[in-house]
């Protein structure tokens, strides 16, 4: 997407109006934003500013509070783990460790190659399937250590010994 066309996304949501002020298409602007750019930079927060009168920090606030933007470059795949209470009672750091030992990088990092960003989650609200993890919007529930090569392989990931690839 580029920034015209985000611009163009930002209006033809406005002109739904389904939100009752300028500030309440924020946050969907926001999502806009994360789901089409590898991060959230400044000239986008200006353009959400910008396109919806409201103030440049505010958006810069919102962009840098919820933990489900990015506003440094992330990999094509978002994986995230639960680590809160019950996912932690039923082995999510074992998740996240085992995660980070097939992917080679540690919590918060991005592989070499920009295919996987693997991040420490506070609770997703999927308590009842924990140890909860997912891949961008893809939801895994009561996930086994067993399980991560054949769902990292869904997203291209090659096995230890080889090379991952986008
Ligand atoms: S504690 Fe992990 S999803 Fe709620």
């Amino acid at each position: 997407m580029t920034i015209e066309e985000f611009r163009r996304e930002i209006r033809s949501l406005k002109e739904k109006g389904i939100y009752p002020s300028n500030k309440s298409y924020m946050l969907p602007s926001l999502w806009i934003a994360e789901k089409n750019f590898p991060a959230i930079t400044k000239e986008i927060m200006r353009v959400i500013s910008e396109e919806l009168s409201v103030p440049l920090v505010e958006v810069e606030e919102a962009a840098t509070f919820y933990a489900m933007y990015h506003t440094k470059p992330k990999g094509k795949y978002v994986i995230r783990v639960c680590t809160n209470l019950s996912c932690m009672l039923n082995g999510g750091e074992e998740i996240l460790k085992e995660i980070c030992n097939l992917l080679k990088v540690k919590p918060g990092e991005t592989t070499p190659d920009g295919l996987f960003t693997v991040e420490e989650y506070e609770c997703m609200g999927l308590c009842d399937g924990a140890p909860a993890v997912t891949v961008n919007e893809d939801r895994y529930l009561k996930v086994k250590p067993s399980d991560l090569p054949e769902i990292l392989k869904k997203y291209g990931w090659k096995g230890e010994n080889g090379k991952t690839s986008p």
